[in-house]
């Protein structure tokens, strides 16, 4: 024959129960209150800081470094065209200048963009990539980098131009319409149109051949050929 057995709890236990009930409701309070809080500095810098036509689409979840933060930091443009889309999780930043998305252009997930930086007509930025045309001095070792300014110049990203995911373009690139940047590329140089680089840092790998209307390889570089003997590596 089976016997229920009563259980009973010590007073402590209840008192650490209650405990982390109250501590959930403040955890949870202090997060509706710090949603609604980011929520409306949002819509601030939505209604005063954004240039957008419509339709165009940031998700609520995209950080936008556009309020201008510090003494230095001037007040710069992000400009959305019609068509366009920022997904989640990415940074766009407008503190050292403007950040300008013409129609159809799009910020894949988790992408973070450091104006000034032009993203052409229907251009496709994939999932992380990394754009800046933004870079921190570091000439005078005496002082830390942060206090020595940075180096600005635009990053302009032609029309129709696909950029793979996890890519990374440097300041000062210039990218050709109709080209295609491979997933995990660094640009440290301008791309001409019609072509697809890849690699780090990004080469050509092929070319369009307008006359057979047709994508080729282009063998001129391969990672084994910049592998130099150990000997040329040391001082
Ligand atoms: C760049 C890309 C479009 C090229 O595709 P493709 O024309 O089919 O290229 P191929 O497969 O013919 O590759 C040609 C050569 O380039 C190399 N290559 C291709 N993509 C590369 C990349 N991302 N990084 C380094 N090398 C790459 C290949 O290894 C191959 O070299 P090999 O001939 O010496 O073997 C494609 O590889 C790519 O990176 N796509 C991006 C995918 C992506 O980010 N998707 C996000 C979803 S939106």
């Amino acid at each position: 024959m089976k016997t229920i057995q009563h259980i009973t709890y010590p007073i402590s236990e209840h008192t650490g129960c209650v405990c982390a009930v109250v501590k959930s409701i403040l955890g949870l309070t202090r997060d509706i209150v710090k949603s609604i809080y980011l929520g409306m500095i949002q819509l601030l810098t939505w209604l005063a800081y954004v240039e957008r036509e419509f339709p165009s689409s940031i998700s609520l979840r995209a950080r936008l470094d556009v309020i201008p933060r510090a003494p230095h930091h001037e007040r710069h443009r992000l400009s959305l065209g019609r068509n366009t889309l920022i997904e989640s999780l990415c940074v766009v930043c407008t503190w050292h200048g403007d950040v300008i998305l013409e129609d159809g252009a799009s910020i894949g997930i988790g992408s973070i963009v450091i104006g000034p930086v032009l993203i052409g007509e229907g251009s496709v930025c994939s999932q992380n990539c990394f754009i800046s045309g933004q870079s921190h001095r570091y000439e005078d070792v005496s002082k830390n980098f942060l206090r020595q300014g940075v180096n600005t110049e635009q990053v302009v990203i032609g029309k129709n131009v696909w950029i793979g995911a996890n890519s990374v373009i440097l300041l000062g690139v210039k990218i050709g319409n109709n080209s295609v940047i491979g997933a995990g590329s660094t640009v440290v140089e301008d791309v001409p149109a019609y072509s697809v680089v890849a690699g780090n840092p990004a080469k050509i790998i092929k070319r369009y051949d307008s006359e057979t209307k047709q994508w080729k390889r282009v063998r001129t570089y391969r990672p084994s050929d910049k592998i130099k003997p150990y000997s040329q590596l040391v001082d």
